[in-house]
Formats: structure tokens, C-alpha cells, sequence
């Protein structure tokens, strides 16, 4: 069988070897045409990815709202995860965060509506709400599991010591967290505590937001000139760094975009990469074919020691959630 036909256990979900990220498909690093945004999201499926992830947030409901429209008459082949718990209306809600069992309520009935399904079948706490214990906010999940509005929980960007005590209320299925060449932190507790507890762990942001594909923004409307990591100086240090990815990616004749993503994939669990554009997604998922040997893993993670990037992954006094501007 072909690697690209492979699929990968999140808990009860069956999904393939990477999903696809649909945020940036609501205008987060730079503008994103709606009609080249669906044309991209048919090849998508055309691939054989089934995994499509999104969030409430994202575009303030602008990309639950186009992901319904590309999945309309083919949503049963598809495996659906959407988020909630940043709040859209956080100015006038006097919170960012709400993982509170009604506010759980109402987000997932507003992104059924969006998205147009009767299930959303991963959904996720986007972030912990730290006046909400996770236990309230899972149990609620777990009412939504059995009600059939969701079909499986998931958490975002926790640590593993939450992630444990979110597991003892119910099952998770699955903790996304960034996780790249250049975010590794969540190798020393998080990650082998998700395998330990046999909970599928999914990679965002798997091309550092396009800095590990060699892209840089361009647009004036672009999210990423918040970032400390795309600021001139975290830049020109970064890309010393990213010089041995590149070198790797020419030795084996392939993109350096495809060097990081083989390079999460080597790790086993699953990258959702986002792109605005079909030939980005058609290089993207032929990363799947490329194999890194363990003197090539070593290499690179020699020029990627954990916690060596310069620059926070966030903008100082964010949410940290893309989408929001710091609360
Ligand atoms: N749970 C969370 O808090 C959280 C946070 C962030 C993201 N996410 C999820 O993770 C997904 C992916 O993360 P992300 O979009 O932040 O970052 P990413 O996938 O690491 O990178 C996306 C960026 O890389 C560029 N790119 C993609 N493929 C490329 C290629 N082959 N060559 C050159 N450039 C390429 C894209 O630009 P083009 O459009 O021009 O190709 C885009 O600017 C999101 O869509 C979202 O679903 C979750």
C-alpha cells in the first residue's frame, strides 16, 4: 500500500498521514481568494486527505462557514475538527478564554450551524480557560459525545499534567499543539505523555508558518509581522539554522518544505500543514514519499536544538491564538 493511502488512529477517528489546515484560508497570512480557497480544498479531498481542521475563531466563524460550503454533498468521507473556547466576542464577553459547560454548549450548536453537519467529529478545547477546571469542561464534551454532536474530544496546547487530568474524566482522542523543526518543546513531557496515554497527537503549524518552507510574509495585512520570530533580526538568525534544511532537501532533490514536513511525519504523529494554494498542497502531501534515514533526522535536529529558535512562538500578550489579537 501506498504511504499516501495509509491512515492514522486519533483515538476512534481514522485519519490520514497529515490532515489539512484551513485556517489560513481566512485571510491570516495574507489575503486568501474564496474561489482558489475551494478550488484548493477539492484537491484536498481529491488527495485522499480526509482530515480537515478549523476553528471558530478562525476568521470569526469566516472558516467553519467556507469549510461547510467545500465539504457540502461529500462530508461523510471526511473526518471534521473544529475548536472553540476563544471567544469571538471576547470585548464585550469580558473573557478570551470560556471553557465553561454552557459557553461549550452554544460554540458547538454555532459551529454545526456554520460548518452545516449534524456531528463535528473532533472537537477541541482551543485553550484552557484557567477559571474553568479542564474536568467541567470535558464532562460537558462528553454530554456533547453523547448527544452525537460531537464524535470525539480533543484539547489544544495543554500541558501533560492537564492532559491527564482531562483523560480520567473521558478519552481523549486527540492534543494538537504546534510542533515543527523549530518548536520542539513539546518533546520533553507533553508528547510522551499524550503516547503513554494512547492519545493521537497532531502537529499545527508543522512549516513554522512557512519560515520551515523557505516562504516569508509579504502582504501588508499579514499575521506574521506580529511574530517575534519573523522580526528582521529573529530572521537572519533563524535562517542560519533552516541553511541545513535546505541543504538536506537539495541532497535529496526535494523541497525544503517537504524536508519539515517528513521530518514531523518521522515522528508519528500527524502535521495538518495549511496553504492557499494547490501546488503548495500537491508538494506538501508528496512529503509522505519522502523518507529521512536516522543520520538525517540527527542532522537536522542538531540544527534545531529544543529551544534554540529565536523568538517567541507568540506575540507578546497574546491569547496566543491565531485569529485574536492579544485580549
Ligand atoms: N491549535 C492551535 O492553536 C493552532 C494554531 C495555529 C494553527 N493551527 C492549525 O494548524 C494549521 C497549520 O498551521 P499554520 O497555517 O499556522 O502554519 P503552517 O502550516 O506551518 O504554514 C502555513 C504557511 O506556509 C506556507 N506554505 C505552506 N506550504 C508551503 C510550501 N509547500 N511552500 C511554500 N510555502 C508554503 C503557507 O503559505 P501559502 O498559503 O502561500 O502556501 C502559509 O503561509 C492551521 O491552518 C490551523 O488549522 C492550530
Amino acid at each position: 500500500m501506498s504511504r499516501s493511502t495509509d491512515r492514522v488512529a486519533l483515538g476512534p477517528l481514522s485519519v490520514s498521514r497529515q490532515g489539512f489546515g484551513c485556517m489560513g484560508l481566512s485571510h491570516t497570512y495574507g489575503e486568501a481568494d474564496e474561489a482558489e480557497s475551494l478550488t484548493t480544498l477539492d484537491r484536498v479531498v481529491e488527495l485522499g486527505i480526509n482530515f480537515l481542521d478549523t476553528a471558530d475563531v478562525y476568521g470569526l466563524g469566516h472558516n467553519e462557514t467556507l469549510l461547510g460550503k467545500a465539504i457540502k454533498g461529500r462530508r461523510d468521507r471526511l473526518v471534521i475538527a473544529s475548536k472553540f473556547g476563544n471567544r469571538l466576542d471576547q470585548a464585550t464577553a469580558g473573557r478570551a478564554l470560556d471553557g465553561r459547560p454552557d459557553y461549550a454548549r452554544a460554540a458547538v450548536e454555532a459551529s454545526l450551524r456554520r460548518l452545516g453537519v449534524e456531528q463535528i467529529d473532533l472537537y477541541y478545547l482551543h485553550r484552557l480557560d484557567p477559571m474553568t477546571p479542564v474536568e467541567e469542561t470535558v464532562g460537558e464534551l462528553a454530554r456533547l459525545k453523547d448527544q452525537g454532536k460531537i464524535g470525539a474530544i480533543g484539547l489544544s496546547e495543554v500541558e501533560a499534567s492537564v492532559l491527564r487530568r482531562a483523560h480520567a474524566v473521558h478519552p481523549i482522542a486527540a492534543l494538537q499543539s504546534e510542533y515543527s523543526l523549530w518548536t520542539r518543546e513539546v518533546e520533553a513531557t507533553i508528547l510522551p505523555t499524550a503516547r503513554e496515554l494512547g492519545i493521537g497527537f497532531v502537529a499545527y503549524s508543522p512549516l513554522g508558518r512557512g519560515f520551515l518552507a523557505g516562504a516569508l510574509p509579504v502582504e501588508a495585512n499579514d499575521r506574521r509581522h506580529q511574530h517575534p520570530r519573523y522580526k528582521a533580526d529573529a530572521v537572519a538568525a533563524n535562517s542560519k539554522r533552516r541553511l541545513v534544511a535546505e541543504a538536506v532537501a537539495q541532497r535529496l532533490g526535494v523541497a525544503v518544505a517537504q524536508v519539515s514536513l517528513a521530518w514531523v511525519l518521522s515522528k508519528g504523529v500527524v502535521p495538518i500543514p495549511g496553504t492557499r494554494h494547490v501546488t503548495h498542497l500537491e508538494a506538501n502531501w508528496a512529503a509522505n514519499d519522502v523518507v529521512l534515514d536516522a543520520a538525517t533526522v540527527a542532522e537536522l535536529e542538531a540544527a534545531f536544538p529544543v529551544g534554540s529558535t529565536v523568538g517567541a512562538r507568540y506575540p507578546a500578550g497574546s491569547t496566543p491564538v491565531p485569529g485574536l489579537q492579544p485580549a
